[in-house]
């Protein structure tokens, strides 16, 4: 990262109110998914609603030095030219997949059963993230892969062939759980994963729509390989990680209430929304009709007295990347909020555990860190500076957290927001935040 680039900072003045109606940006997950399925599909893939974002145009690039032609007529729209399942070709050099922990997990099963060899990398962040977690289940599909000291680079050598798996998920993970599922496309047989709880399963109902066979039930996917994509029409809704930020904003600050429209709530990601429910929010879900594969509803939002609980651990799995601004509505609540079972946090793009909870204490705000999650005290905020430690989802949560703070505060190194979420500032304005960018 350039040191211009790790410069960038927010000042959030503190602000007393938000309201009206906004759009968020579309999914992440589901826009990485669409790119990857409709390069191995058969014919063109037209998705709309795409998600313009670093990350998502990470994998974009990824697939275009994997030979297959992409083009966008507009930011949002994108039209993908599936080579089918055997036409991707080797990439002259090792594909950089930026902050994107997604765009490398899923490649690494893509890429598994090609013939050729691939070498993925990313930014710093990444390069500490684990990838044995992928590379271990993939070594027993017959793949050849070395990650180093268990991380980035991930060197993949060309296979002739994979193995069918059988395999159960030591940890709930839907990259994991996807990258085998994309190995199993080119696998002998019949694979069998099963997720120790569920996670999104943006693949699985994504697969169907490219004519995909699979079975999914009772925490367990079959998929028999060999079988062939159709390329389709996929309309991306609205990211719910990105609305978290404007649901939790609603539930501190909205007295005339917030509405966000048009928000993917697929119920394996809506985890948020049980949590601040359980902690007394006031939020509606108007559904809208026929938006199959992918719910979709606006969300309206009410400002309310929100107080601490104890998340109840199933609920970890479906909320796994809101915790940065749950943690902001905890500080904001009355009483204590325990949250426990969420390890993962510290394998995010930063450890979120830790790094939240320094940000929490320059606040004024009582947090005890445990090793799978945290406690903290609800109670009044101050100004002060935080560092987001690069990581998206912190800076914003600590965006939000100007409506419940006395005094400025200023977040550094938040160029990492436009991974996931180009436009925040200008979105968070016009809700009504102060945020100076
Ligand atoms: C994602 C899965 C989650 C999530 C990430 C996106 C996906 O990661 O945190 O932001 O698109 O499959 P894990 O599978 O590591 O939990």
């Amino acid at each position: 990262m350039s040191h211009a680039t790790a410069e960038r900072r927010y000042i959030a003045q503190p602000a007393r109110s938000v309201a009206g109606e906004l759009t968020v940006p579309g999914d992440k997950s589901i826009s990485h998914r669409a790119l990857m399925l409709g390069g191995i599909a058969e014919g063109q893939t037209s998705i709309s609603g795409f998600l313009p974002s670093a990350d998502c145009l990470a994998t974009l690039t990824a697939l275009r030095s994997l030979g297959v032609f992409i083009s966008r007529p507009t930011e949002t729209q994108v039209r993908v030219h599936g080579v089918g399942r055997h036409g991707l070709r080797a990439a002259e050099r090792a594909l950089d997949l930026g902050n994107a922990g997604t765009a490398i997990r899923l490649l690494m099963g893509l890429l598994a059963g090609q013939r050729f060899d691939s070498t993925l990398i990313g930014d710093a962040s990444l390069m500490r993230r684990p990838m044995e977690r992928v590379a271990a289940p993939l070594r027993l599909m017959g793949a050849q892969i070395e990650t180093q000291d268990g991380k980035p680079p991930v060197r993949i050598h060309g296979a002739s062939g994979l193995r069918a798996i059988d395999y159960a998920l030591p940890i709930a993970s839907a990259q994991v759980k996807s990258a085998l599922l994309l190995a199993a496309l080119y696998a002998q047989g019949k694979s069998q994963i099963s997720e120790p709880a569920p996670t999104r399963d943006h693949t699985e109902r994504m697969l169907r729509g490219f004519g995909v066979q699979l079975n999914s039930e009772a925490g367990r996917v079959t998929l028999a390989g060999g079988q062939r994509l159709r390329g389709c029409d996929i309309e991306v809704p609205g990211d719910f990680s990105s609305a978290a930020f404007f649901i939790v904003a609603g539930c501190l600050a909205a007295t005339q209430g917030l509405t966000i429209r048009n928000v993917g709530v697929n119920p394996t990601r809506t985890g948020l929304l049980e949590i601040l429910r359980l902690m007394g929010a006031d939020i509606e879900l108007q559904p809208h009709d026929g938006e199959a594969p992918e719910p979709v509803a606006d969300i309206h939002v009410r400002a309310c007295r929100l107080h601490g609980i104890a998340v109840p651990e199933a609920l970890v799995a479906p909320s796994i990347d809101e915790f940065p601004v749950l943690f902001i509505a905890a500080a904001a609540a009355a009483g204590e909020t325990l949250v426990t079972g969420a390890a993962e946090l510290r394998v995010k793009e930063s450890d979120r555990l830790a790094v939240m909870a320094t940000g929490l204490s320059a606040l004024g705000i009582g947090c005890e860190l445990l090793p799978d999650g945290i406690r903290i005290q609800g109670g009044p905020m101050h100004g002060g500076r935080i560092d987001s430690q690069g990581d998206h989802r912190i800076a914003m949560a600590f965006a939000i957290a100007s409506l419940a703070a006395s005094e400025p505060i200023e977040i550094a190194d938040v160029a990492n927001v436009a991974t996931s979420f180009p436009g925040f500032p200008r979105l968070a304005r016009a809700a009504g935040l102060a945020l100076e960018d």
